[in-house]
């Protein structure tokens, strides 16, 4: 076995993520493309369960807007009724230096 195998699962044992599934978040993960990272989950699910303001939330970087439809479900989950705003610059063009 490679040590690039065997790091990161070394790592997960000392460190194991936290993370949140259940049905829904499977299915999403699996057909909306993103860059989540397992973590993500469980802090949203964390954060929005916990939320105790009305003020809108923003998320700067959706992409293709897997976390955006993870975000979204769990205020819905937790009947949270904030508006939500979404962006992206959406600029993949590896010449635009600005
Ligand atoms: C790691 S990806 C986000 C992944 C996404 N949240 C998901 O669930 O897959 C980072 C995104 O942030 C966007 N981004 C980076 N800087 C930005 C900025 N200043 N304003 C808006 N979007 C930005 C990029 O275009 C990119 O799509």
């Amino acid at each position: 076995m490679k040590v690039q195998t065997i790091v990161p699962r070394v790592k997960r044992l000392i460190h194991p993520i936290k993370t949140y599934q259940d049905d829904f978040t499977r299915w999403l993960g699996f057909c909306n493309a993103g860059m989540l990272h397992p973590g993500n989950t469980y802090c949203f699910d964390y954060v929005i369960r916990n939320l105790s303001s009305d003020a809108p939330i923003m998320e700067i970087g959706a992409f293709c807007g897997l976390s955006t439809n993870m975000i979204c479900y769990f205020m819905r989950k937790y009947k949270k009724k904030n508006i939500f705003y979404s962006v992206d610059a959406w600029d993949y063009d590896p010449d635009n230096t600005q």
